[in-house]
């Protein structure tokens, strides 16, 4: 492990050594004879016994024979220091080091829990695990935010034409690609990197981020839809507070401002129940709360636009802190393939938006236009039609009533554990100018 503590006495020395399978470290109690370049930081190898410790505050501890240094480390020029609590700010910039800083190794492990945990909630009910691809040549939420692939190579011919003979991307969502196998599986996920070029320094934005997705045939109601929503939620958080308890702790001791999740993930309380007081509100519902606030915000709610980061705070409160589900929106708001809910020329879509205190939107849904005739002439209008044959294709061949949607994973994180800002929750952050390592 490394050396995470060194305290040298008269007769005695102690080590903590960490080897990142826990927040614990292990005691090592050695002759002050062994110390030599033992520095925080540094890796070693220690051989001895493990007895029972003496101490309260631990169950075992290690009688060291042999310690040698694998690889010293330099504590004057080592950005983390002993025993400092290090800013979260102020390990952002050592993206190479910051693992081993209590606060990053927690993330990590949890991190690593809630991915496991996603998998087997998804796995137990039946669903099949997609890989959708990385690489795509189409825009599935239609808002322009695609990072274009080149060809570093030959600079002379990546310039002239395309590799794959169409303009490609990094994908969105794997939502399109979700629907094609929603066409032969009832139930799909998928859950892996996604990226948007959004020019935000914003605390909850990042360009490459994971985002799970769930398409679920045969089903006509968002109600479906929200009720996978609010179990992964509580089935993953449950996961992680049995897996990582201490991990889990330390976010509520020192990093989440006072309060602020002890209603998701505080002692005594039960992810299970969380969801017990959410609110249901429609878009038109919301524009109207929004109208009658005393409160003025930047930007003046008005039926058809998008929700601002200051709406959804302000709804958010008013519903009592309490994750709120806004359903129905705006047709010309959300993207083509969502489903028209007939209720006046092309009025609104069955689309679904999870908000939670704190964060603000953490997942997006729908049901999907699966009438031939709707998404045919939505698309025509859209000037898509050409590039979406095979989309048209589903609905010609099979088409069942089915719909979806996404959890921006380091948003889920940031919820359950309180963390400010997005950065401070995947290992190697990558948002508008900053690309570390
Ligand atoms: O609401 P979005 O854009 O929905 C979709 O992409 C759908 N195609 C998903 C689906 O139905 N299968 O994104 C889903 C979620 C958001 O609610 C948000 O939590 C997260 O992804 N997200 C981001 N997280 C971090 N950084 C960004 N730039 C994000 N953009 C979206
Ligand atoms: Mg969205």
């Amino acid at each position: 492990g490394w050396v995470r503590s060194v305290r040298s006495q008269k007769e005695v020395l102690f080590l903590h050594i960490n080897d990142g399978s826990s927040l614990e470290s292990l005691q090592v109690v050695a002759d002050p004879s062994l110390e030599k370049d033992l520095t925080f930081g540094s890796a070693v190898e220690v051989q001895g016994k493990l007895v029972k410790s003496p101490h309260r505050m631990q169950n075992m501890e290690l009688q060291a024979e042999t310690i040698r240094v694998v690889g010293p480390c330099d504590t004057w020029s080592f950005p983390l220091k002993m025993k400092e609590r290090h800013p979260l700010e102020y390990v952002r910039q050592f993206p190479h080091l910051r693992c081993r800083n209590n606060t990053l190794g927690a993330l990590l492990r949890i991190r690593s829990e809630a991915t496991a945990g996603i998998h087997s909630f998804f796995q137990d009910k039946g669903y099949v695990h997609i890989h959708t691809p990385i690489i795509t040549s189409n825009d599935c939420e239609g808002a322009g935010e695609l990072f274009q692939i080149g060809v570093s190579w030959g600079k002379e011919s990546a310039e002239k034409t395309h590799f794959f003979h169409v303009p490609a991307f990094l994908t969105v969502s794997g939502q399109l690609h979700l629907e094609v196998m929603a066409g032969a599986f009832t139930h799909v996920f998928t859950f892996g990197p996604t990226f948007r070029a959004e020019n935000s320094q914003s605390r909850r934005h990042l360009a490459e981020f994971y985002m799970v997705e769930a398409e679920l045939s045969f089903t006509e109601s968002l109600q479906d839809i929200m009720q996978v929503m609010e179990d992964l939620f509580k089935t993953v958080t449950s996961t992680v507070l049995s897996k990582c308890p201490h991990d889990v702790e330390l976010f509520h001791k020192y990093i989440a401002p006072a309060q602020k999740v002890m209603h998701v993930t505080g002692k005594n309380c039960n992810p299970v129940v969380l969801f017990s007081s959410s609110c249901r509100i429609s878009y038109s519902e919301a524009v109207e709360i929004l109208k009658q606030a005393s409160q003025t915000f930047t930007f003046k709610p008005e039926w058809g636009c998008d929700l601002q980061t200051e709406h959804e705070k302000y709804l958010v409160k008013h519903c009592g802190e309490v994750p709120v589900f806004v359903v129905n929106y705006p047709y010309d708001l959300k993207p083509f393939y969502m489903r028209d809910n007939e209720d006046g020329p092309q009025h609104t879509v069955a689309a679904v938006d999870l908000l939670v205190p704190g964060v603000g939107e953490l997942c997006g849904g729908s049901l999907r236009e699966e009438r031939l005739p709707f998404l045919e002439s939505r698309l025509q209008r859209l000037g898509l039609t050409d590039a979406y044959q095979w989309y048209l294709d589903l609905r010609k061949f099979g088409s069942v009533p089915h719909g979806g949607f996404g959890m921006g994973f380091e948003r889920y994180l940031q919820y359950i554990l309180g963390v400010d800002n997005i950065k401070d929750v995947i290992p190697f952050p990558r948002f508008s100018h900053s690309c570390l390592l």
